[in-house]
Parts: C-alpha cells; structure tokens; sequence
C-alpha cells in the first residue's frame, strides 16, 4: 500500500531555524524516517544567533523568552534543558505581569547634555503606556478610529499633553519623550514608523505572564541541544533553495525513478543545481525573504490571495549595536538608558537627511547584566530605515557617529567605547530584515491565508505539498521564538495527522 504511513513519507524542510527543527523533532519523534532539512546558510539557529564581543556573550538575534511560563514551549524546553537561571524559574517570577513597562532604573538624558529627573518624565511615560494598552484593545472591541498605531497614539498624546501640561514647563520634553518611545515601539515591532502598524490589528500579539529572562550561555545552546536529538546529517548545509516545484510539473524523469512509491510530488531545487525529491516540504523561510523571492521561489506560483497576504504583512529592521567600555559613565543600578531629543516636542516626519541625521532613531540603550558576567557593556536599539542605512556604514564609521552621540547626550568629551559588534539584519541575504508586524490593513486573516497549505483544498492533486510554518504563520505570536517553534510543530502535526487519522469515536460499550 503506497504511501499510508508517515515513516515512508518523504519531508523536506526549508530552513534550518528553530520552527524547522522543531518540525523535525517532533516528525521524527512520530517515526517519519525520511526527514531532512536544508538550510542556504553553515549554521543552524536562523534568527537565534549568538556571537562575541571581547570574549562575552552577546545575542546578535533573539535576546529574551517572551513571557517565560508554562504556557511557553521555549520556556519549557530551556528548564528541560537545565539552560536558565534558578531566579528566572521562580514561580514568583513566571507569574509578574509587567505589561510592557519600562525596567524600574531607567536614566533619561537629552540633546542638550542633561541628565533628566524621573518625576518630569514620568507622566508622558504613564500615558504612553495607557496610549499603547488602549491601541491594543481596539482588536477584541471596537471598530478602530483611525489606521495606525503612530496616528492613534500622537493624536491622543497631544490631545493630553495640550489638556493636562498646558501651562507646565515640562510639555516639550514630555512630548520629545513621547518620540523617544515611539522610535523604541518600532523597534519593538520591528517596523520603520508606528504608522505602518495597523491598529486594529495591533492587538493580535498576545503577551504570556512571566519576567523576561535571558540565556546566560547564549541563546544558541538551545539550539544546541535541540539538534543534538535529532539524527546525525539531517541538516544539508550550505544549500540555498532555488525553486520548488509543486503539483509535479518539473521533471518526469524524476517522476519515474519514484515510481514505486507512486508519483513525486515535490521537487526542490538548489541554487547549486542539485535537485531533491518530496512528499512534503514544509517551508519554514523568513518573510522577508518571500517578499523578495516570491516570483521565483515557487512553480507554479503562489496563488493570488496567498501572495497579497506575503505583499501585506510588514516585515522590518530593528539592529543592535553594541559598545564595549573600559568604565561605565552610566549609575551602577542604572538598566536602560533613554535619549531625548529635545527639538523632538512635535512629532517631525521620519528622518530626512539620513547621512547626517540616521543616528536620531536610536531611542535608547539597555544595559546588560549582571555586571560580573558582561562587564561594562551597553546595546544600542535602532530600528527602520535608518537601522538599514547603518548596516552599509563602515564600523568605523558607526563607532565614531556613537561616541558623539554619546558625548552629546552625557555632555562628556572623553566617553570612547572600546569595542563595537552589530547586527545587520537587513542584509542578511536569507532573512531581509528582522520579523513580521501586522501592517496597515492587514488582519488575521491575511496570516490565515499565508498559512494555508498548497494544494488548496478543493483540489483534486496530492494533498500538504508545500506547508507554511516560521514566526510569520503564528496569529499571536508572531516576532518571537516561542512562535516560531509552535507554528513548526503545527505543520508537523498536520503531517502527523495526516499519516494517522484520529480513530473514529468508539462508544462507550465497545
Ligand atoms: C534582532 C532580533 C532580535 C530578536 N529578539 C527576540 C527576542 O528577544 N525574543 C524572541 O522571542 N524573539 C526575538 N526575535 C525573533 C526571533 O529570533 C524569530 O522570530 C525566530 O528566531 C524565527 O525563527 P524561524 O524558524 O521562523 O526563522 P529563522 O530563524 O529566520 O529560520 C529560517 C531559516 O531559513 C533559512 N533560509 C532562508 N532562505 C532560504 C533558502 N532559500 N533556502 C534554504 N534556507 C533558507 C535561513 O538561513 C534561516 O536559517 C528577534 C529577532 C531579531 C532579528
Ligand atoms: C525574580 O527575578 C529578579 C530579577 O532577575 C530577581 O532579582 C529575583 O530574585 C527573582 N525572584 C525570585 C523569587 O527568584
Ligand atoms: C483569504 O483567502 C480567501 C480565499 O481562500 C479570500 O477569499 C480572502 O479574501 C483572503 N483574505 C485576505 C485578507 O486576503
């Protein structure tokens, strides 16, 4: 009997990320024998990438787990794997609920070279937060009032500043933090201006209880781990995917050499010219990546609906720079540090001159710790097109334009960082950028459809050809690892089940 059990079933899957190997983990768990991964790049691990700086361990990708509690399958496996700290297991802590706030410790300093008091700044910081919680209840309630996110919060955080600080003398730069934070949001959504984000879709992301923790070995070890319970040559490195050619259209030598299995119907083709054959492949690459190459990536192509959704959904840049120093300028309890531009009071219009100008988006520096760990070393948040325009910069370049701003803002000439690493995201040939955001008039609907399987149902060809997993396919979790390695599984279980249909319901007697 041809093709009626999983073990037989020939798997390819593209992308050597964390939601394809978790794909393959559990496909191989369910005893598919033929499972294999094909990744463009030499590593596995994706948008999970940690690297060095002077011998300590920085996260050049994916820095925390999101809500790290027993909802959380990233979260599950670390403690599985012994990879987290005692204080970030707690209980205590996996049920904090800090919904989005700021750390605590946070220091503001301006363009003029002044360190900012907490009480001024408070309160733009307080209704920013409300501002935010309100945009993302637009989704479960209401028909929203306006499109974006960046037009919903500027209107009202004007409205109220001009209401409640209108004699104050703190309105500016209350109002110039309010663009600080804004340019901090993009980041967070991965996106170059909050305008671009879509308000009644903002609050499809759901956030899991659970103070963000932080792998002190690296991120990668989960990775580590995780591969090392697969089968040894699973991964075929080095093998960027050119085509895949569905429905059996490719070649009919192929068709035939499988004969005995019944007809092949996927073919994947390298870059390289070598060729694979499949039951199933279940595509696991970055949206950014699909947005570049759709036209090219599959034969025949996606259907219209599917690659609207691909055209529609946002996918941006948010990079990290960073910086080395021999001694921190910054107050020891001191987490995250803030810039504010002060002639920022009025919302302007993204950047103009990027040449001169890019270093204003980068809203803030957070502070890595514990100090015993890192020493003295702070990372630089840069999202959007002026994030993209710095990955061109020579090193040099970037560490010369950061010393200033930093010399600027603290109002000390001597500030000289030791050490530069940054990501470069954007140009990352396989991911294009760093993760998915519901852009302006998009729904949930647009990622339904981005997940759907070819063939569509209705079709009378061979069902689960090609299927659609990584961060992008998950409706509430899209952006962030736990994400990532769900919609991985997902496709594996419709694979799994599939193969074995859930029995029939037996009655109770029986
Ligand atoms: C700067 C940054 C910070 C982040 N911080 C966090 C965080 O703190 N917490 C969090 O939860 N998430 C974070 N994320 C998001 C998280 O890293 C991703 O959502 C997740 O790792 C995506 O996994 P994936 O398997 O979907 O995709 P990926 O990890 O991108 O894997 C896709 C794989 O496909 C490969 N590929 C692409 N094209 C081809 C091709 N043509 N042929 C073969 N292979 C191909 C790629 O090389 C890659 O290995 C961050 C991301 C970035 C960029
Ligand atoms: C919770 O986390 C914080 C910050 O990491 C830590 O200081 C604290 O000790 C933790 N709480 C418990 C009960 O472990
Ligand atoms: C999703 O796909 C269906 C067809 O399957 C289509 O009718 C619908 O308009 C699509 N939705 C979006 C948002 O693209």
């Amino acid at each position: 009997m041809a093709l009626h059990s999983g073990a037989d079933a020939r798997v390819l899957i593209i992308g050597c990320g964390i939601s394809g190997i978790g794909a393959a983990q559990k496909l191989i768990r369910h005893g598919f024998r033929k499972v294999r991964i094909i990744e463009a790049t030499s590593r596995s691990g994706g948008r999970i990438q940690t690297g060095g700086l002077d011998g300590k361990i920085v996260e050049i990708g994916a820095n925390w787990i999101h809500g790290p509690s027993q909802e959380n399958p990233v979260f599950r496996l670390a403690c599985q794997y012994q990879l987290l700290d005692g204080e970030c297991m707690s209980e205590e802590n996996q049920s904090v609920d800090i919904g989005g706030l700021p750390p605590l410790f946070s220091t503001w300093l301006s363009s003029s070279g002044k360190k900012l008091e907490a009480e001024v700044l408070a309160p733009a910081v307080e209704v920013f937060m409300t501002l935010l919680k309100k945009s993302q209840e637009f989704y479960h309630s209401s028909r929203a009032p306006m499109s974006s996110v960046g037009e919903f919060i500027k209107r009202e955080a004007l409205r109220i500043s001009n209401k409640e600080w209108k004699d104050d003398e703190a309105k500016k730069i209350r109002q110039a933090m309010f663009s600080t934070l804004l340019k901090l949001e993009c980041g967070v959504s991965g996106t170059h201006t909050m305008d671009d984000v879509d308000l009644e879709a903002f609050g499809m992301y759901k956030s899991l209880p659970g103070l963000d923790c932080t792998f002190p070995g690296g991120y990668e070890g989960l990775i580590t781990h995780m591969m090392n319970e697969l089968p040894k040559d699973i991964v075929l490195f080095n093998k960027p995917v050119k085509c895949i050619h569905w429905n059996n259209i490719h070649n009919s030598q192929a068709q035939q050499s499988s004969s005995k299995q019944g007809l092949c119907p996927v073919t994947v083709q390298c870059v390289n010219g070598e060729t694979f054959e499949a039951d199933h492949v279940i595509l696991t690459i970055p949206l950014g990546y699909m947005k570049r190459n759709h036209a090219t990536l599959l034969n025949p192509p996606l259907p219209r609906h599917k690659l609207h959704s691909i055209q529609r959904l946002g996918f941006g840049t948010n990079n990290k720079i960073f910086l080395e120093f021999e001694q921190p300028f910054w107050d020891e309890n001191s987490e995250v540090i803030f810039l504010l531009w002060e002639d920022e009071y009025d919302f302007p219009d993204p950047v103009s001159d990027m040449k001169t100008a890019w270093i204003k988006k980068l809203s803030c520096f957070t502070v890595l710790k514990p100090v015993e760990r890192y020493g003295h070393i702070l990372c630089g948040w840069i999202a959007g097109h002026e994030s993209e325009y710095m990955e061109t910069l020579p090193e040099e370049e970037v560490m010369h334009t950061v010393t200033r701003l930093l010399r600027r803002f603290t109002g000390n000439p001597t500030i000289t960082p030791k050490k530069l690493v940054r990501s470069q995201w954007y140009h990352d040939p396989y991911t294009c950028g760093s993760y998915t955001y519901v852009a302006k008039g998009c729904s949930g609907q647009d990622i339904d459809n981005l997940t759907e399987p070819l063939p569509l149902t209705g079709s009378k060809a061979k069902p689960l050809q090609v299927l659609f997993a990584g961060e992008a396919t998950h409706k509430s979790f899209f952006s962030t690892v736990h994400g990532a390695l769900l919609t991985g599984w997902r496709e594996a279980d419709r694979l799994i089940s599939h193969y074995n249909p859930a029995p029939k319901k037996i009655t109770a007697h029986l």
